[in-house]
């Protein structure tokens, strides 16, 4: 092997996979099994203590969710990752390794509805507040920090609006502040944003839907940037003091680097359980080999679209960073310059009325609740994914009564125009 460093299609494609030692099988194999045989008694003796890395049980680790695992950590950029059922179960796991009952997370209000659902309603029961803050303006999240807080919780590229953040700026507040910077980096994915070569700590996908990509698959992920310093303050107990259930280990000084990895995975994971299955593994590692090739054609196929709707007399506005009169059009071009990915919204003539008849007109597109599939997605915010937000937070999470959201999709672009075409004339 030379020593130049694999381009992100080869690591796409490569990263944590090798032919299997046992078989040869080139292709990844499900390794589908709950658990392990120990070599002997010391052995297992050494994975219980964390001296040894190795299998036990799959709801801990698993061969084909490592493989996975490991590719996502080398296609962010970090130093470890750890695979979850799905994209709100690492947001769960994320947090809990941070989080004591009252302290907080200073969120960006830009977020997918479920997320702001998570965060306001089943988080609070734990004990764990969030306070919002405004991705445009700076100066809402210095304000919103105190000293509870535990995380900065942003989206690079938000849902459902299409909104870039200034990933950099908030990510010095953060440094200056000592708290880490989480990253949910689902609709950029790390083709198009890499969001710790920018100041994340911690980057959270769904693996649900680019990664993935063919809307088949449900899993999460967490990237461990390795950066944070998990013992400076004395905030983050969990990685700076000693585990009593692994004879006294601290977590931080024993893993450095990808300490938050592990804390996850031996902690949050361990005894909360939601493990992604080897055949979801398996699906979502498929998916990751064309990325590359999917991201681009969702992007240059998505900017077409989004043309073509500004320039319709049925359209109010659309808003889609890759357009040059996108107030995020800066931004974008300096986080994601290969495209805006393929999500996007518009404002449909006519409000709720006509968003509500135009996701029933639709032909190729399919009206539901997901993004990141190769086939082209529409949703009517307002009725579905965000019906239970107040009339105020759906208009500043973009999801207004006039909101059409479209995830377009990997077929020819005419074709995805024409259907719009018909049903909004229709
Ligand atoms: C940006 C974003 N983050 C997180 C999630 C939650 O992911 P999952 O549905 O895999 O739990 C979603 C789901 O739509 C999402 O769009």
């Amino acid at each position: 092997m030379s020593d130049k460093i694999p381009g992100f299609s080869t690591l796409a494609i490569h990263a944590g996979a090798a032919p299997d030692p046992a078989t040869g099988a080139r292709a990844t194999p499900i390794y589908q099994t709950t658990s392990f045989v120990f070599d002997d008694v010391d052995h297992a003796a050494s994975l219980f203590g964390l001296q040894a890395f190795g299998n036990i049980y799959t709801r801990i680790t698993n061969p084909t969710t490592a493989v996975l695992e490991e590719r996502v950590a080398a296609l962010e950029g970090g130093t470890a990752a750890l695979a979850t059922a799905s994209g709100h179960s690492a947001q769960l796991l994320c947090f809990h390794s941070m989080m004591q009952p009252g302290d907080n997370i200073v969120a960006a209000n830009k977020l997918y509805g479920g997320s702001i659902n998570q965060l306001n309603h089943s988080f609070k029961s734990f004990g764990w507040n969030v306070k919002w803050a405004d991705p445009a303006d700076l100066s809402t999240f210095e304000a919103a920090i105190d000293d509870r807080t535990r995380a900065i919780f942003i989206e690079s590229l938000a849902n459902p609006g299409g909104i870039v953040v200034d990933i950099e700026a908030i990510a010095a507040l953060a440094k200056a502040k000592g708290v880490p910077l989480v990253v949910d980096n689902t609709m950029a994915t790390p083709y198009l944003c890499r969001p710790i070569e920018h100041g994340a700590d911690i980057v959270l996908h769904s693996l649900t839907k680019f990664m993935g990509g063919h809307g088949n698959s449900m899993g999460g992920i967490i990237v461990d940037g390795g950066s944070f310093d998990w013992s400076a303050s004395g905030n983050y107990p969990l990685l700076s003091q000693p585990r009593p259930e692994y004879q006294g280990v601290v977590l931080h000084e024993t893993f450095g680097n990808f300490a938050f990895a592990i804390a996850c995975r031996v902690l949050g994971l361990r005894d909360l359980g939601p493990a992604i299955s080897p055949f979801n593994s398996f699906m979502i590692l498929t998916g990751i080999e064309t990325l590359p090739l999917r991201m681009q054609r969702h992007s240059d196929n998505a900017k077409k679209v989004a043309l073509h709707l500004s320039a319709h007399d049925k359209v109010n506005w659309v808003s889609y960073a890759a357009l040059p009169e996108d107030k995020h059009h800066a931004l974008q071009q300096k986080y994601m310059p290969k495209g805006a990915g393929a999500v996007f919204t518009f404002g449909v003539e006519g409000g709720y009325e006509a968003g509500v008849n135009l996701v029933s007109k639709v032909e190729l597109f399919s009206h539901l609740a997901n993004i990141g599939d190769t086939r082209s997605l529409i949703i009517h915010p307002a009725s579905t994914t965000h019906r239970q937000l107040t009339d105020e937070q759906k208009t500043i999470a973009g999801a207004g009564p006039d909101v059409v959201r479209l995830s377009v999709g990997l077929e020819e672009v005419d074709d995805i125009i024409a259907d719009l075409d018909q049903a909004l004339t229709g």
